[in-house]
C-alpha cells in the first residue's frame, strides 16, 4: 500500500487465534488500519500492542457487529476491507447432531459472515470501492464423513460469496474466497470439544464417534502437525486478495488443498467416494 495515502481500514473477524491472528499481523505489517475482532478480547492483546484496534465482536450478535462497523466508520469513513474469518467445525455424524447445533454452526460460519457483509456494504457501495475476503475451505467443495454440518456451512459460504461477487462488482466491491485445506491452529482442538458434546446419543454412532475422536487426535499429535498448512500461508493469500488490482474469485491455499480439489474434480464421483471410504473413519454395521 502507498505509505503517502491514508491507511485503508480492514475489519477482520476471529482474530483471537489461528488464521485470524496471522491475517491481522500480516495486514498491520502491510500498512492497513486493522480492526481485529473476536469474542475473547484478552487473547488479542498482542495485536493491540502491534497496532491493531481491538474490539469484542460476536458474529452471531447483530448489535455487536453493527456497533463495531459504526465505530470504524466514525473514524475512517466506509470500511475498505472485510475479512470474514470467524468459524469453527461442528464435528459429528449428521444424524446424531441436534438441529440447534447445526443452526449455531450456520449462525457463526454463514450468517455471521453475512451479517458482517450487510453491515459494511452500504459504506462500500457509497464509496464505490471495497474488498470482502471470505475464509471458506476446500470443505466447501466436497464433503467428508463426520464433517457434514461444517462442510454444508462452507458450501453455503462459498456459494454466497460467488453470488455476492457478481452482484457487488458493479458497485466497485470485489469479493474473494480463500480455500485452505487443514491448517495448524486451534481448529482441531475446538472440533474435538464440539464432537464430545454434539451428540444426540444415538447408539448406532457410538463407535464411529470414538473413531472420529481418535482420527482427529492422530492428526493433532503428528510431530509438528506434519502435513498441515500454516496460518501465515493463508494470511499471505488474504493479503493478495486485498492488494491485487484484479483479485481472483478463489484462492486455493497449499499443496494439500490443490491435491484434494484436483482429485475431486478429476475422479468420477463414485471413485472419489471410494477414496474417501478408504481414508476416513465410517460407522460399522454395529455402530
Ligand atoms: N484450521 C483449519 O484446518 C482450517 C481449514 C480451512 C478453513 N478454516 C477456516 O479458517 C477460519 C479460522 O479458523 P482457525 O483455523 O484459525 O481456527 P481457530 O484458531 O479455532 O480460530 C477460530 C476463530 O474464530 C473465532 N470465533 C468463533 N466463534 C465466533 C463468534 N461467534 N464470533 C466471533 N468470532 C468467533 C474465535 O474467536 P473467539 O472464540 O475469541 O470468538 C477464533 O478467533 C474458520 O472459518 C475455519 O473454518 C480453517
Amino acid at each position: 500500500m502507498d505509505s503517502a495515502t491514508k491507511p485503508r481500514a480492514v475489519v477482520v473477524t476471529g482474530c483471537s487465534s489461528g488464521i485470524g491472528r496471522a491475517v491481522a499481523l500480516r495486514l498491520l505489517r502491510a500498512g492497513y488500519a486493522v480492526h481485529a475482532t473476536a469474542r475473547r478480547v484478552g487473547d488479542m492483546e498482542d495485536l493491540a500492542r502491534a497496532g491493531a484496534k481491538v474490539a469484542r465482536v460476536d458474529v452471531t450478535d447483530a448489535t455487536s457487529v453493527n456497533d463495531c462497523v459504526r465505530e470504524v466508520e466514525a473514524v475512517h469513513g466506509p470500511v475498505w476491507g472485510l475479512v470474514n474469518n470467524a468459524g469453527y467445525a461442528l464435528a459429528g455424524p449428521v444424524e446424531d447432531i441436534g438441529v440447534e447445533q447445526v443452526r449455531h454452526q450456520f449462525e457463526v460460519n454463514v450468517f455471521g459472515a453475512l451479517r458482517m457483509a450487510h453491515a459494511v456494504l452500504p459504506g462500500m457501495r457509497s464509496a464505490g470501492e471495497g474488498r470482502i475476503v471470505n475464509i471458506s475451505s476446500v470443505a466447501g467443495r466436497f464433503s467428508l464423513p463426520g464433517g457434514g454440518c461444517y462442510h454444508a456451512s462452507k458450501h453455503a459460504l462459498t456459494c454466497l460469496s460467488d453470488t455476492l461477487r457478481l452482484e457487488t462488482r458493479p458497485f466497485g466491491v470485489r469479493v474473494s474466497t480463500v480455500e485452505p485445506a487443514a491448517v495448524n491452529t486451534a481448529f482441531i482442538d475446538t472440533a474435538l470439544r464440539v464432537l464430545a458434546s454434539s451428540g444426540r446419543g444415538l447408539p448406532a454412532y457410538r463407535t464411529f464417534r470414538a473413531d472420529l475422536d481418535r482420527y482427529y487426535r492422530q492428526v493433532q499429535s503428528r510431530p509438528r502437525r506434519h502435513g498441515l498448512g500454516t496460518p501465515q500461508t493463508v494470511a499471505a493469500a488474504v493479503e493478495r486478495a486485498l492488494s491485487a488490482r484484479t483479485p481472483r474469485p478463489r484462492y486455493v491455499v497449499g499443496a494439500a488443498a490443490h491435491l484434494c480439489l484436483g482429485l475431486h474434480d478429476v475422479l468420477p464421483r463414485a471413485w472419489f467416494e471410494t477414496v474417501v471410504r478408504l481414508a476416513f473413519p465410517l460407522p460399522g454395521p454395529g455402530g
